[in-house]
């Protein structure tokens, strides 16, 4: 049975601007279930780049991809800190998933549309019960078109790239500013520039424009749009 106040909340936008880190924090201080999307579709393309259907030149097998599919199995293991690792055939990639070369690929697969229908799919599969955030490009607009709380997020590519470097970094991945930010760009354009659901903000979306905010004031205003929404939800019913 559905708890009555629970919700569905959509949090899309350009790559880069946060939604994770925002997404995670507002699930965890309502103790809703989070959801990566980007995460499974990193996931494929690191399958595709296992099993040599993704070569470094840009060039994808999509139909040698496609009939995978039943072959890739991706979950998630909260781990003892609380923090989610994404499982590929239960190998943990967390890590991984994260790299440039996978960045760098997995706008090509993300444009596939029998991988997008079947992941899509799985996403619609974990809102059944409500109680969940997810993020990703097309949520609001394609996974669950009725949430009740849409967000979208922007900021420019140069604090994109600022935000995704300084990441990188830490994670050890010697990488430029400039590589970045080219990387950036483009996943922009071919996130919004596909056939199928392309990047583009829901109607009824919110937007946070998060150029200029800290993440604690970030959480505080998604917090506040959260609880709005389930009084709006409450009052409806
Ligand atoms: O959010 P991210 O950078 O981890 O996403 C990785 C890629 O996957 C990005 O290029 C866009 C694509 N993506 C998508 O097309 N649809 C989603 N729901 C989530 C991500």
């Amino acid at each position: 049975m559905k708890s009555d106040n629970k919700i569905i909340i959509a949090i899309d936008g350009f790559s880069s601007t946060g939604k994770s880190t925002i997404a995670k924090a507002l699930a965890q201080e309502i103790g809703y279930r989070y959801v990566d999307t980007g995460a499974m579709y990193r996931a494929v393309t690191l399958y595709a780049m296992n099993h040599g259907l993704a070569g470094d030149k840009g060039n994808l097998d999509a139909k040698g991809l496609v009939a995978a599919m039943p072959e890739i199995h991706i979950g998630f293991r909260i781990m003892p800190d609380g923090t989610q690792h994404t499982l590929l055939n239960n190998e943990d990639v967390e890590e991984r998933i994260r790299r440039m070369d996978v960045s760098s690929k997995v706008s090509y697969v993300a444009a596939i549309p029998e991988i997008r229908r079947a992941l899509v799919k799985m996403q619609q599969g974990y809102g059944t019960e409500k109680g969940i955030v997810m993020d990703g490009r097309d949520i609001g607009t394609t996974v669950f078109p009725d949430a009740e709380l849409k967000i979208f997020m922007t900021a420019s590519a140069e604090t994109r790239a600022q935000r995704r470097l300084k990441e990188l970094i830490e994670k050890g991945h010697a990488t430029s500013f400039e590589e970045v930010l080219a990387n950036v760009a483009h996943r922009d354009h071919i996130d919004q520039t596909r056939e199928e659901s392309p990047l583009r903000r829901a109607e009824d979306a919110i937007d946070l424009d998060n150029s200029y905010m800290t993440r604690d004031e970030q959480n505080a205003w998604l917090l506040a749009r959260y609880r709005e929404a389930v009084k709006r939800v409450s009052t409806s019913n």
